[in-house]
């Protein structure tokens, strides 16, 4: 089928819709929905026997739904409709929710219903929710609808409110003073239900150190307390502020026409005031508190499995955070382990540099050149370990850079469903480093290598494997697959041969070394990301500017818009 995306940008979701559907045969080609016409013009060159919504902020045209089949995917349960689905059904706790994939008609939400789907709830933040739950119920109900299509005897359901199975309501955008925190009466699950729903976009309207701002990225802290509202403490990025039974951590926020930025970088002095709340070592604290890093290990001595997790917020990567997971990691490398686990953070493994971070330094080009050298040592550590095997466990979704930092670990594990963008091309042609001239060839070939950085596109855990970027692709589940990679990892410790293995990597490392240090390879990678930060070309300055600053999407690009392509022509 010929499968028509028009969608606002090419979110997770699409991408992971994209995914699917391409890798079931059929040909999906994406317009961004930026004006009616652009949309027609889109239907009337691609013509679609079927277009999708994955992702849409607006109606679609009448002159669009009237004459062809549209599917919109509804983050909500049948029945639910509005544009604040999500952020209610976290707001107001909901125990179960659901995606819609319904048919579009000229009221918003309230066509023929084509699939849908339900998922438990989880105490998260909306973009955790979407990235994992919804997805995978989202994906789930878009095949079905998409196998429904095939079917002519297929009819899809009228929305009846009559049926006591529709929960769902109509409910209005979610405004501001829904959201907002009455720190003198709302207890701790209370302030963080209304976070997490406002979490990503538009975050919750509050005050810090007297200026408003808005607050993302809330987490709960178990043991500290103080006067409610009052912030009591900071620790690294995040300052931690008292509720009446209770405290929460607040991760990030952004100032009156700014950007998102880890809140003591936004506050820098104003945090640097706050007692400051260290956590002793890296150790996992196992008790609810904000820990960007932390390590834990399992298996007896001989045998044992070293786990570190850096669930760094969005998978951006700073040159601070990059500096303190060096740090942890090479002091894991000390401990008395085998096998040392790699394990990122639940939504993201790595999304590269800090590119909000380097937008607000006073050098952007001297904080990327930072922020780049910082994250290739991290790389050149796991690359030279020669003391353990090494494993990056692929929880969440991987971009750019954090996709060669985890190819540089021995094995390269990924959770079915979650997605790598391996390549920098998106980010003004960036050339990009962390040694991916070093590890991808061997993995992939030149030409195969050539392509991933070309294609821009995203990669899936079974296509990796099938073109040898990842090792292995395990269960869809995160707890299973968590169970899996400690398994597996145990596995790997414990093998008989595991002296040997070590001795072979070690002599493989020399070999290459010999042939060609991996200094060389960053030096030639530095090289045409100097003139990336510095040079004439401002590409990758722009870029980023438009990727902090959210700005609007005015065309498609040529690589999603198979359409556009010159030459095109509807096949036969
Ligand atoms: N630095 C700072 N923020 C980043 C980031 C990075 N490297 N990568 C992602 N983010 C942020 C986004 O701004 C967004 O922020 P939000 O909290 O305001 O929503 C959030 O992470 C999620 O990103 P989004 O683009 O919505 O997620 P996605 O799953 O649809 O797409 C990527 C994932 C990786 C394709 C996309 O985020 C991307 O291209 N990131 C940039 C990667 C990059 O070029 N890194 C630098 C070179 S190493």
């Amino acid at each position: 089928m010929r499968i028509l995306f028009l969608t606002h940008t090419f979110n997770s979701l699409s991408q992971r819709l994209y995914c699917e559907l391409s890798s079931r045969g059929h040909l999906v080609s994406i317009e961004f929905d930026i004006t009616d016409s652009v949309a027609e013009e889109a239907v009337a060159l691609f013509k679609p026997d079927l277009i999708v919504a994955p992702y849409l902020r607006r109606a679609i045209p009448e002159s669009i739904w009237k004459n062809h089949l549209c599917l919109i995917v509804h983050p909500g349960i049948v029945g639910d409709r509005g544009p604040s689905a999500l952020d209610w059904a976290i707001q107001e706790q909901e125990r179960e929710w659901g995606v819609t994939v319904l048919q579009a008609e000229a009221e918003m939400d309230a066509g023929p219903v084509w699939a849908s789907e339900t998922f438990p709830m989880r105490v998260a933040k909306k973009s955790s929710l979407y990235r994992n739950e919804v997805t995978e119920a989202a994906t789930q109900a878009v095949l079905r609808a998409v196998d429904h299509f095939s079917d002519e005897h297929f009819v899809p359901v009228a929305l009846d409110y009559s049926n006591p199975n529709v929960r769902g309501r109509l409910r209005p955008l979610m405004r501001q003073v829904e959201r907002s925190i009455d720190w003198q009466r709302d207890t701790t699950a209370t302030v963080l239900a209304k976070f997490n729903a406002a979490d990503g976009f538009p975050g919750v309207a509050d005050t810090l150190f007297g200026e408003p701002c808005h607050i993302f990225d809330a987490t709960a802290e178990g043991i500290l307390r103080g006067t409610p509202g009052e912030l009591i403490a900071r620790r690294e990025t995040a300052v931690c502020r008292a509720t009446v039974d209770g405290a929460v951590w607040i991760g990030h926020v952004k100032r009156k026409n700014g950007f998102k930025l880890p809140t003591c970088v936004a506050f820098t002095e104003a945090c640097a005031a706050l007692p400051e709340a260290a956590l002793a070592d890296w150790w996992s604290t196992g008790q609810a508190t904000w820990q960007d890093i932390r390590y834990e290990e399992a298996g007896e001595k001989g045998r044992a499995v070293g786990f570190l997790h850096f669930d760094f917020t969005n998978g951006a990567m700073g040159t601070d955070q990059c500096r303190r997971l060096l740090a942890a990691y090479r002091w894991a490398t000390t401990r008395p382990t085998q096998v040392i686990v790699l394990m990122g953070g639940r939504d993201f493994w790595s999304n590269g540099v800090h590119l909000n971070l380097i937008e607000a330094a006073e050098s952007p080009a001297d904080e990327s050149w930072a922020n780049i050298n910082a994250i290739d040592d991290i790389a050149e550590a796991i690359i030279c370990t020669g003391t353990h095997l090494t494993v990056s466990a692929i929880q969440g979704n991987c971009g750019a850079g954090g996709c060669f930092l985890a190819r540089a670990a021995d094995y390269v594990w990924m959770r079915d469903g979650a997605l790598m963008n391996p390549h920098y091309k998106n980010m003004g042609n960036l050339y990009g480093s962390e040694y991916w001239t070093y590890l991808l060839p061997p993995r992939v070939g030149d030409e195969g290598a050539r392509a991933i950085m070309q294609n821009r596109l995203p990669l899936t855990a079974q296509a990796g494997v099938a073109n040898g970027f990842i090792d292995a692709c395990l269960a869809a589940n995160i707890d299973a697959f968590r169970v899996d990679v400690a398994r597996r990892a145990a596995e790997l410790a414990a093998a008989p041969d595991l002296a040997q293995h070590l001795a072979a990597k070690q002599e493989k490392r020399a070999a290459d070394e010999a042939a060609k240090p991996l200094a060389q390879y960053r030096s030639e990678e530095l090289d045409h990301m100097r003139r990336n930060f510095y040079g004439f070309d401002p590409s990758y300055h722009v870029a980023r500017f438009h990727f902090v600053q959210k700005s609007p999407q005015s065309w498609t690009p040529r690589h999603l818009a198979k359409h556009r392509d010159l030459g095109w022509e509807v096949p036969a």
